[in-house]
């Protein structure tokens, strides 16, 4: 069975990449690079015994979307992955946003209607909610007015979608929200590459501990939290593919309750920003350099998820701790600074 993964040599989707093809499914990457390198394809051959089809499409161009599903039109299913996804730039050019994030997923949906049948899996995120107004946060906790371009363009494709399932059941779509994905295959071939500064927490703090950045900031220390620092939920990123590879099989095998579901992709556990510096402390034996600084606009003081609809209707949970994804996403660090 032919899944087209765009976006599939990026941090979520090279790993995604490598559950389906341990599934057996035959995999057509679409990615531009513009966030990833073709290097990656060799960690994911590495890790499977397979190379998975490859082609470097940028899906802003329409007549090359096209071109592809005339070309494989025996794709059955796609988990959409490609995106522009740094909050702060989508602030500076919100056109690139919509136009990366809302166009591309407009030329996709329009090929999938055109099909008998086909199954969609969304990457959407937690950001839908906001600051959510009760812990843990459920899938019929209120969408809030999106604090950026990026949030917006989650929150208006999963609008898009719903929309669109609504008028064509041979289209069935599930979005997945996604607390905090952080870590590395366990193989150490694959992992999170961010591009310049990185925008997450766990990135910032294993270039902090290898000597590439000279301080983590916290900002802020007077949250009403346990310890005064924001909380999230970090979600492995081997757990969150498998949650991709289990909604994509609902939707292939037909097990869906409606053509458009949404699923909280988290652990239900959260943690302090202190905490996450503590496991990254106790995994690398390293003393972290970190400051407390004045809060960040824009963020928000917790949310982690329920993820009762995920392990009760996917069969999915996720395994690793905290403390294990921290000490693979320093493997890597370590793999990648050689
Ligand atoms: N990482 C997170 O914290 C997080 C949280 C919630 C949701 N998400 C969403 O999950 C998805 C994957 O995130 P990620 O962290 O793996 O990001 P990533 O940047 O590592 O992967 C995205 C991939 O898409 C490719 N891409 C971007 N625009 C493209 C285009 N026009 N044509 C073809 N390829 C294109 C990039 O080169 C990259 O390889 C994104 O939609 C993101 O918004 C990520």
């Amino acid at each position: 069975m032919k899944i087209l993964v765009t976006g599939g040599l990026g941090f979520i989707g090279s790993h995604t990449v490598v559950e389906l093809q341990n599934e057996g499914y035959e995999v057509v990457i679409i990615d531009d690079c513009s966030n990833s390198s073709e290097k990656v394809l060799e960690g994911i051959t590495t890790i499977t015994g397979k190379t998975p089809l490859f082609e470097k499409i940028d899906l802003k161009e329409k007549s090359k979307v096209e071109d592809f599903f005339k070309r494989h039109a025996d794709v059955q299913g796609v988990i959409h992955f490609a995106a522009s996804k740094a909050v702060g730039e989508s602030v500076e050019k919100p056109l690139l946003y919509y136009e990366n994030n809302i166009g591309t997923l407009v030329y996709l949906l329009k090929e999938l209607v055109a099909k008998n049948k086909a199954s969609f899996i969304f990457s959407s995120s937690c950001t839908v909610y906001g600051q959510a107004d009760e812990m843990p946060i459920t899938e019929s906790a209120p969408v809030k007015q999106a604090e950026s371009p990026y949030g917006n363009t989650k929150q208006m494709g999963e609008e898009i979608i719903a929309d669109t399932c609504k008028v064509n059941a041979n289209l069935n779509a599930i979005a997945l929200r996604y607390f905090n994905p952080m870590g590395a295959h366990p193989s150490v071939q694959i992992g999170e590459l961010p591009i310049g500064v990185p925008q997450n927490l766990v990135p910032f703090i294993t270039q902090t501990g290898a000597g590439l950045r000279e301080q983590l900031s916290v900002f802020g220390d007077d949250y009403p939290t346990s310890d005064g620092t924001c909380v999230r939920d970090y979600i492995y990123v081997v757990d969150l593919a498998k949650a991709h590879v289990l909604a994509l099989k609902r939707l292939l095998e037909g097990k869906n309750s409606d053509n458009y579901e949404v699923f909280n992709v988290g652990t239900g556990k959260g943690s302090t920003v202190l905490e996450v510096i503590k496991s990254f402390e106790k995994v690398s034996g390293k003393k972290l350099n970190y400051k407390i600084v004045d809060r960040r606009a824009g963020d928000i003081t917790t949310a982690y998820a329920d993820t009762t609809k995920a392990n009760e209707v996917l069969g999915w949970k996720s395994q690793y701790s905290l403390d294990e994804a921290m000490k693979s996403a320093w493997n890597w660090e370590q793999k990648i600074r050689g």
